[in-house]
C-alpha cells in the first residue's frame, strides 16, 4: 500500500490557531520549540473532561471518579506506547520536562551521590537540565561536568573519555538542543556513560515533537519530555524511567495518593508510578496528552520528521540565500530549530518587526546561556519549524528579514 502524501493544507485546518491574525496579517507560527499549537482533537478532549468527566482519580467508588481512573491509567497506556516504554509502571506524570530532571537529580542527591562523584551534563544544556544537577552537586559534594560543544554546535564526542570516567554517577543530554536545533549523538554518549557504569538521563523536550522515539532502543535510563511541546497541554509532561532505578530513587514530594500506609511515627509509599506523583494529578493535561499522541500517531512520526527535515533543509538554504546572515551553529544533524543573527541587528529588533508582520519567531539566550557565552553571543533569532508548518512560510519569514535588513541598514 502506497503512502498517502503529506496533506500539509488538510493537517492546518486542525489547528484552530492558524487561522488568526496578528497585526492584521496572517499569522506564521515559527516558534514551536518554544511551545507548539494544539489540535482541536487535543482542545476537545480537555473541554470534554470538563463539561463530561471531572473527578478526582484513584480516590472515588462513585462512577465518575472510577471511569476518571480508568480514563487516566489508559492514557498511561497510551503514552507509554508512544514511546516504546516496555510498561506503564514507568511512566510518571509529571508538570514537565523541568519537574522530571529536578524529580531524578532530587533522587539522585538523596540516594546516589556521594562527594567526590560526578555528574556530566553537556554544552547544550538547557538551563532546565544544568541547574537541577548544580543544586544536586551543591548538596551532596559532587562535581559538575561538562562535555562540550564543538564551535559548530555539535557535542565533543571526542572529549567523552576526558569528561566521563569511572567517577560519573549520571550523564544528563539533551536528544535535540532547543537553542541550536543541533541533534544529539545520544547512543555513542550512552555508551560512554554505560562503559563507566554510570546512568543517562535524556532530556526529550525537542524530540518527541519532531521525530519518532523508542526509549528501549535508545537505551538511556531516564527520559524526560514536555506535553505542551508535543501538541498537548500545558502542565504535564512525562518522566520514563528503568523500572529498577525508579525503585530506587526515594519519592520526590509528600502527599497523598503516594503512600501505602500513614501514621505519625511512619509513612510507607506506594509502588510505581504513583510513588512520584503526590497530590491530585492534572487529569485534564494527561488526557490532552493521550490525545496529543493519538493525534501524532495517526499521522506517523516518520511522516512528520521527513516534512520538517524539508521545511529545515528549505529554511537553511533561503536564509543563506538572503546574504547577511549569521547562522549560530551548523551541527551534522539538526531538527526544528535554526539559530541565526542578521548582520549588525540585534535579535530583539528583529524579532520585534517580524511580529509586526505576523511572524512569531523567538529571541535571545532560549534558556541556554552557556551555548550563547560558548559562541560569544548574547543571543539569536530562532526559527522553529513543526508538522503543520510549509515553505510559503519560510519564504514570509525570508520576505520579513529582508524587511528588516531595509530598516536598519
Ligand atoms: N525551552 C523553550 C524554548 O526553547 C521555552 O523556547
Amino acid at each position: 500500500m502506497s503512502t498517502p502524501p503529506y496533506d500539509v493544507e488538510r493537517i492546518r485546518e486542525d489547528f484552530p490557531i492558524l487561522s488568526r491574525e496578528v497585526h492584521g496579517r496572517p499569522l506564521v507560527y515559527l516558534d514551536n520549540a518554544a511551545t507548539t499549537q494544539k489540535p482541536r482533537a487535543v482542545i476537545d478532549r480537555i473541554s470534554r473532561y470538563y463539561a463530561e468527566e471531572n473527578a478526582n482519580v484513584h480516590r472515588g467508588v462513585h462512577v465518575l471518579s472510577a471511569e476518571g481512573t480508568e480514563a487516566f491509567e489508559a492514557a498511561r497506556q497510551s503514552v507509554a506506547s508512544f514511546i516504546g516504554a516496555p510498561s506503564p509502571r514507568e511512566v510518571v506524570f509529571t508538570r514537565g520536562t523541568t519537574e522530571g530532571i529536578n524529580l531524578v537529580a532530587h533522587g539522585f542527591s538523596a540516594a546516589v551521590l556521594q562527594p567526590g562523584d560526578e555528574i556530566v551534563v553537556t554544552g547544550l544544556e538547557h538551563h532546565a537540565n544544568i541547574v537541577p544537577w548544580q543544586m544536586a552537586a551543591e548538596r551532596t559534594g559532587a562535581t559538575l561536568r561538562v562535555l562540550p560543544m564543538t564551535p559548530e554546535g555539535d557535542l565533543a564526542t571526542d572529549a567523552l573519555a576526558d569528561v566521563i570516567g569511572e567517577r560519573t554517577r549520571i550523564v544528563c543530554v539533551s536528544h535535540t538542543s532547543n537553542a541550536l536545533g543541533s541533534v544529539s549523538p545520544v547512543a555513542e554518549v550512552i555508551e560512554a556513560a554505560r562503559a563507566a557504569g554510570a546512568a543517562v538521563l535524556v532530556d526529550g523536550a525537542q524530540a518527541t515533537p519532531h521525530a519518532p522515539v523508542d526509549v528501549q532502543a535508545l537505551g538511556a535510563d531516564f527520559f524526560v519530555f514536555s506535553g505542551h511541546k508535543t501538541y498537548g497541554p500545558m502542565g504535564v509532561g512525562v518522566l520514563w524511567g528503568r523500572e529498577d532505578w525508579l525503585d530506587r530513587l526515594p519519592p520526590y514530594q509528600g502527599g497523598g495518593d503516594m503512600i501505602d500506609q500513614v501514621t505519625f511515627e511512619r509513612t510507607t509509599f506506594a509502588g510505581l508510578p504513583s510513588k512520584f506523583e503526590a497530590g491530585t494529578p492534572n487529569v485534564a493535561g494527561v488526557l490532552g496528552l493521550e490525545a496529543a499522541v493519538q493525534y501524532l500517531t495517526a499521522i506517523g512520526m516518520e511522516v512528520i520528521q521527513a516534512h520538517e527535515a524539508d521545511l529545515v533543509a528549505y529554511c537553511v538554504e533561503r536564509l543563506a540565500d538572503l546574504g547577511g546572515v549569521r547562522f549560530v551553529g551548523t551541527p551534522r544533524q539538526r531538527a526544528s530549530a535554526v539559530s541565526f543573527l542578521l548582520e549588525g541587528i540585534h535579535p530583539y529588533d528583529a524579532g520585534t518587526v517580524l511580529d509586526r508582520l505576523g511572524i512569531a519567531v523567538r529571541t535571545g539566550q532560549h534558556c541556554a546561556q552557556p551555548v550563547m557565552d560558548a559562541m560569544g553571543i548574547d543571543g539569536t533569532v530562532r526559527a522553529s519549524v513543526a508538522l503543520y508548518n510549509t515553505r510559503s512560510e519560510i519564504d514570509a519569514l525570508c520576505a520579513g528579514l529582508e524587511q528588516v535588513q531595509t530598516m536598519f541598514s
